[in-house]
């Protein structure tokens, strides 16, 4: 099966008077106006929604940050704009980012379920859904609001994935989605430690019992694929924003799709460089699901 991995789309829009936000929003709105938002290149944001629809992938997921202060207009925004990729709710994952619950009020309203809920199971999180052939994704929300961006995995989220997993019994192949990495390459150290996940080392610690598994993630604007020494079973995957802009052509901005046949994993960047799409290899694992052995393709 073939999926779009999509990320830190950070739709945006300037409040006509942010000086009459309260509190975190203020922050974030004055950011805005000082340019960080103006860097994702909302304009572009069609060509990727056209580019994921031509490659008709059997799932799509997104890992968060759709929107930049979790406002209403920006959710509408957000929802309109990727319609022609969300047709079919059965096809489609959304989970939010922490930007999605910038305020507490955004949380308080469900600003994000309001638009994006249908596209992952009802009730709370974590859970777990089958997307494809032996193919099982599960969601983790360790997003809060705060004044800082940093995530919270709540012990009972743990301790519900755990028995999630348990009373699932073997899965071939096991996808995890949370918007917040739990280890970089070192490279990108630094940018997580601005923002980490609080509690990411018992997580990790879980998941290094629970064999091979993609963990799909974003929040830190970088690209990778990865094995972190501390999980060794664990590809964890980046796609970087789609819509970021890249003025030395050093980060090109893009989307992973990702191929599995069998015990292969395949990612391709789509990537958008000098006005144009290419598809880039990127990673690949011919033995990853050792319980997958039959090739579909
Ligand atoms: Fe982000
Ligand atoms: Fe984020």
């Amino acid at each position: 099966m073939r999926l779009v991995h999509l990320s830190d789309i950070h739709v945006w829009r300037i409040p006509r008077n942010p000086f009459r936000l309260a509190g975190k929003r203020l922050v974030g709105a004055t950011a805005l106006l000082l340019g960080r938002a103006r860097r994702f290149r909302l304009e572009r944001l069609e060509e990727v929604v056209e580019r994921v629809r031509a490659l008709a992938p059997d799932h799509l997921v997104i890992t968060g940050d759709l929107t930049t202060l979790a406002t209403p207009e920006e959710f509408a925004m957000a929802r309109a704009a990727l319609e022609p990729i969300l047709a079919d709710p059965a096809r489609a994952t959304v989970i939010p980012g922490n930007h999605d619950r910038y305020t507490r009020s955004a949380t308080r309203d469900r600003l994000f379920e309001q638009s994006f809920g249908a596209f992952a199971p009802e009730g709370r999180y974590p859970w777990l859904r089958t997307i494809g052939p032996g193919t099982a994704l599960l969601g983790l929300d360790p997003t809060r609001p705060g004044l800082t961006a940093r995530g919270v995995l709540a012990a009972g989220q743990l301790a519900r994935a755990r028995a999630l997993l348990e009373d699932a019994g073997p899965i071939p192949r096991l996808l995890v989605a949370c918007h917040y990495p739990l280890a970089v390459p070192p490279a990108y150290a630094r940018a997580l430690a601005h923002k980490p996940l609080v509690g990411a080392g018992a997580l990790l610690e879980w998941l290094e019992g629970v064999g091979r598994h993609l963990y799909l993630c974003g929040h830190v604007h970088e690209t990778w694929a990865f094995r972190p020494s501390a999980v060794p079973d664990q590809l964890s995957l980046n796609p970087g924003p789609p819509l970021m802009s890249d003025p030395d052509g050093q980060r090109p901005p893009g989307f992973f799709e990702i191929v599995l046949e069998g015990a292969r994993v395949t990612v391709v960047r789509h990537e958008w460089t000098a006005g144009a799409w290419s598809a880039r290899p990127f990673h690949e694992e011919r033995f990853f699901f050792p319980d997958c052995p039959v090739d579909e393709s």
